[in-house]
């Protein structure tokens, strides 16, 4: 049976910081972050936009009502979850109307999250397959103000809707997966930002995808020259052209693996580290940018969660896959309204201030279909 990506969407903050002014304002050269972290801008989230909020909105941007009928399990991949007991995917799946008798939950592995939940979902549906599944990726990427993890900072999300006979990408059964117990990136439960070895998890990422390559190269037969193209995690966008360079050994293979991997990262460059959405955020920005593809092309994924779990993974495009994307999303993305460091520094950074009884006071107002609007003894009410 063929079981894969049938829709898939996505939702950024409304608000943008151009990364020269960041740099300006660190006394960086700006082309350290435009060159050698080949990335522009960053999606920034304000107070009232959380991972639910983020996520009921990247969902109902592909969602009809049968969908809703039919989706019997919801699952949220986070490493950025407002609370520690209470799944994000039940909050989303309230606030968006799914039918009660889902299974909905979070899954947490760092960057990897939303990777496990798609397996997840991929077994659910071989098991049933008349019943669709709900795989959401949702974070808010923050290293803290003037921290070396700053300027790949980012939030955002990425909802996909996994069934039988998809109608974007058959998900193959190649699935090779590395775990390596080390402090790369992690966040302690008392921290609010997350701790990180920068170099040390760049070193990581690579040696994880040279070596589970290696492996998956020996037990599937496959080699890079079979892929028409490859998404990867995108901490950075200059973190995965670095790992496709490491495993490409033929340069015809990496010339055109590049040229894709360019159309790839269009969308990350300017909304930045979406942690465990950010390697959907790469193939959505795939999909929507190149006129390289067609159905039938293979395309080979490296999923990285610091800590650390990593996979490999492929799909293969679906006849008419276009169909099911939105050309337009570029010139979304170019709407958001631009911040200046004053207002970055204030919006991303601003806490929720709680009286004696756990309710919000003065937490800003957002228009926003779905957003925070209360507080309410310590329970986080959202609009419908
Ligand atoms: N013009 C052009 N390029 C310049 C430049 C200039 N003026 N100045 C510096 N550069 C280049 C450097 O040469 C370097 O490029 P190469 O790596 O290709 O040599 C690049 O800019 C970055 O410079 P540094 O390494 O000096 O940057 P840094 O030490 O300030 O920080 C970082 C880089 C460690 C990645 C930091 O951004 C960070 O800690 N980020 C968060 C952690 C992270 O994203 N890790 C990735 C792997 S872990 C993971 O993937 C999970 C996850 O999502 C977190």
């Amino acid at each position: 049976m063929n079981i894969g990506i049938d829709k898939i969407g996505f939702a950024a903050p409304d608000f943008v910081l151009d990364l020269a002014d960041l740099a300006l304002a660190r006394n960086i050269d700006p082309n350290k972050y435009k060159i050698g972290l080949l990335q522009s801008e960053m999606a920034v989230a304000p107070v009232t936009q959380d991972i639910v909020s983020l996520g009921a909105q990247a969902a109902a941007a592909i969602l009809t009502e049968e969908d809703k009928q039919t989706i019997d399990m919801v699952i949220v991949g986070t490493e950025s979850s407002v609370d520690q007991s209470k799944a994000a995917a039940v909050s989303i799946h309230g606030l968006l109307g799914i039918q009660p008798f889902a299974r909905s939950i979070e899954m947490k592995e760092a960057c990897y999250g939303a990777t496990a939940g798609l397996s997840l979902a991929k077994s659910h549906i071989a098991q049933f397959p008349d019943s669709k599944v709900l795989v959401i990726a949702s974070d808010i990427a923050k290293y803290g103000l003037e921290s070396g993890g700053e300027p790949t900072q980012g939030a955002g999300a990425v909802a996909m809707l996994v069934t039988a006979n998809p109608r974007i990408m058959v998900l193959n059964n190649d699935n090779v997966c590395q775990t390596r117990d080390i402090y790369d990136f992690w966040r302690p439960n008392y921290d609010k930002y997350p701790r990180v070895d920068g170099r040390f998890s760049t070193i990581q990422y690579t040696d994880c995808l040279t070596t589970t390559f290696d492996y998956y190269q020996k037990k599937t037969g496959q080699s890079l020259e079979d892929f028409a193209a490859m998404c990867l995690h995108i901490p950075f966008s200059k973190q995965g052209l670095k790992g496709l360079q490491a495993i490409a050994k033929n340069e015809e293979t990496l010339n055109r693996l590049t040229e894709r991997f360019q159309e790839a990262i269009v969308y990350n460059k300017v909304v930045g580290n979406i942690y465990t959405g950010s390697i959907f955020l790469s193939l959505l920005s795939l999909l929507e940018n190149s006129r390289a593809l067609e159905a039938g092309d293979q395309i080979l994924f490296y999923s990285y969660g610091s800590g650390a779990v990593c996979e490999i993974f492929s799909g293969s495009l679906v006849e008419g896959y276009q169909k099911q994307l939105d050309q337009n999303r570029l010139e979304s993305l170019n709407q958001r309204t631009k911040i200046s460091m004053e207002e970055y520094e204030q919006i991303f950074f601003q806490e929720i201030n709680l009286d004696e009884t756990g309710t919000s006071v003065d937490l800003p107002e957002d228009p926003k279909p779905f957003a925070l609007i209360q507080v309410d003894k310590h329970k986080r009410i959202y609009r419908k």
